[in-house]
C-alpha cells in the first residue's frame, strides 16, 4: 500500500507529538549528489555511473523490514527523506520505500513525510511524483537568495530557480520549508536583513537558518585555513544571530530549535522527535536510530558507504555496523543536549527519571544568577535568548 496524500486540512501538530508523548519517526538516508558542495561533510556521495534504484529500494525494504522486527507495533507518526539528495530519486523509490514502512508499522493518518529537495528545475518537476507517492512536505535547499554567492558555496541553482522551486513546491504540498545558510564571507547584518526579509516574505510556516559551520576535512575547511575564506568573526556572528531572532520573530516565525523556524504549531514533527529524545528508527546508508528494544534505548547506526551499505543488507538483511543499549548517563545527557535547544526546553523530571538523580541545583542557581537558564511557569527549564549562543558550554556544565 502506497501512503496517499493527506487532505489539504492543516496538519495537526499535537497529535502523536505532544511534548512527551509517544512518536515514532522513520529516517530514510539518501546518500547521492550530483556534486559535493565544499562546506558541507555530510553523508553524501557523488557517482557518476547511474544509481541502480531499484536495487536500493529492495535494500531499503530488507532493512525496514528488519527494524520492524525488532521494534514492532509502533505507530509511525513522521517519516524524512533526507540526504545527500532525496530529489535525485524516482518518484517510484520513494513510494517503495513508503510502501516498506507501511508494511512494517502501521502509518498515522496524519504522519507527515518531508522529502529534502534540491531547488533545480528538474528536481521541481519530480514534486507532483512525490506529492501521489505520499510526500506531504519539502524541504528545499535554498542556502542564498544571491547568485554570487550560491556559485561559491558550489550551488547548482540561481536565486531565481530556487525561488521558482519554492513557488511548485507551494503550489504542490501541504507544507514546504526552505533553508538557507548566513554568516558567509563578508556577510553583514544589513545585507542578511535583506536576504532574510525576502525570504520571508516567499516562506510558509517554516524556515531553517543556518550559521555557515567550517566542518573538518572540506574544502572551505581548506581555504580557511589558508587564510582565503573568511568567515565572520564572533561578535559580528552574534549581531547575524540577533538579527535572526528578530526579524523571524516579528514575522511570526519564532525559534522554536536553535536554527529552526516555524509558525506555532507548524513546526517540523520529525526534527522534534529527535529533540525530545523520542524513538526513531534511521534507514540506509550512515543513518542514525534511537530504538526502544526489550525496554533499552538503543543507538543504531548503518555502514556509511553506500554500496559497502547494499551489499551488507543483501548478505545479513541489515545494515547496522552499530547497535548498543545505552546506559542511563547517556541518554540523560543525550536529553540535555537535544531537549536545550528547544525553545520549550525540557521537563526537569523527566531528566531526574531518565538519570536517577535531579540536575544539579548549585551549576543550575549558577547558570540563571548568569542570566544563561530559566525556568518558565510551567516548570520547564529552558536556555535564555543571551544563553543560545553559548548553548554548548551550558550543556557541557548541566551533563557534567
Ligand atoms: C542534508 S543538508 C542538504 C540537503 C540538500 N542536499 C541540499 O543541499 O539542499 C541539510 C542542510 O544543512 C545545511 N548545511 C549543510 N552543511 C552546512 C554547513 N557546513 N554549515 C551550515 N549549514 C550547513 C544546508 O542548509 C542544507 O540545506
Ligand atoms: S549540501 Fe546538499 S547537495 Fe551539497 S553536498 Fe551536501 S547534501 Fe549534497
Amino acid at each position: 500500500m502506497t501512503v496517499r496524500p493527506l487532505a489539504t486540512s492543516p496538519v495537526s501538530p499535537a497529535r502523536g507529538t505532544g511534548r512527551d508523548a509517544t512518536a515514532f519517526g522513520v529516517y530514510v538516508h539518501w546518500p547521492f549528489c550530483l556534486s559535493k558542495c565544499p562546506y558541507c561533510d555530510f553523508n553524501s556521495h557523488v557517482r557518476h555511473a547511474a544509481i541502480d534504484e531499484a536495487r536500493f529500494a529492495r535494500a531499503f525494504a530488507a532493512e525496514i523490514a528488519a527494524t520492524a522486527e525488532r521494534a514492532p507495533g509502533r505507530t509511525v507518526s513522521s517519516i524524512f527523506f533526507g540526504g545527500g539528495t532525496p530529489s535525485l530519486m524516482q518518484p517510484a523509490t520513494v513510494a517503495a520505500i513508503l510502501d516498506s514502512v507501511a508494511r512494517g508499522w502501521s502509518i498515522a493518518p496524519d504522519a507527515e513525510v518531508t522529502l529534502e529537495a534540491n531547488p533545480t528545475s528538474v528536481e521541481a518537476a519530480r514534486f507532483r511524483g512525490y506529492r501521489a507517492a505520499g510526500v506531504n512536505r519539502v524541504s528545499l535547499g535554498v542556502q542564498a537568495l544571491d547568485d554570487e554567492v550560491l556559485r561559491r558555496l558550489g550551488r547548482r541553482h540561481t536565486a531565481n530557480e530556487a525561488l521558482a522551486a519554492v513557488a511548485i513546491a507551494r503550489a504542490t504540498f501541504e507544507r514546504y520549508s526552505f533553508d538557507l545558510i548566513y554568516a558567509r564571507e563578508g556577510h553583514t547584518p544589513d545585507a542578511w536583513a535583506a536576504e532574510l526579509r525576502q525570504a520571508i516574505a516567499q516562506a510558509g510556516e517554516h524556515l531553517s537558518l543556518y550559521q555557515l559551520t567550517i566542518e573538518m576535512d572540506t574544502p572551505f575547511a581548506a581555504l580557511a585555513a589558508a587564510g582565503a575564506l573568511k568567515i565572520p568573526d564572533e561578535d559580528c556572528a552574534r549581531a547575524l544571530y540577533d538579527v535572526t531572532q528578530t526579524i523571524c520573530a516579528d514575522a511570526g516565525l519564532p525559534a522554536y530549535e536553535v536554527s529552526n523556524h516555524a509558525r506555532p504549531g507548524r513546526e517540523c514533527r520529525h526534527n522534534l522527535v529527535y529533540w525530545r529524545s523520542q524513538e526513531y528508527a534511521g534507514v540506509g546508508p550512515g543513518a542514525h536510530g534511537r530504538l526502544v528494544v526489550d525496554g533499552r534505548r538503543r543507538a543504531t547506526a548503518t555502514e556509511k558507504r553506500p554500496e559497502a551499505w547494499l551489499m551488507r543488507v543483501e548478505s545479513l538483511g541489515h545494515g547496522l555496523t552499530t547497535d548498543e543499549a545505552l546506559i542511563p548517563e547517556e541518554i540523560a545527557d543525550e536529553f540535555l543536549l537535544m531537549g536545550l535547544r528547544l525553545a520549550e526546553g525540557i521537563d526537569p523530571a523527566r531528566y531526574a527519571k531518565i538519570a536517577g538523580r535531579p540536575l544539579d541545583a548549585g551549576r543550575l542557581a549558577e547558570l540563571t544568577a548568569q542570566g544563561a537558564v530559566e525556568m518558565t511557569p510551567d516548570g520547564r527549564l529552558r536556555v535564555t535568548r543571551s544563553g543560545f549562543p553559548v548553548l554548548d558550554a551550558v550543556v557541557a556544565d548541566l551533563a557534567a
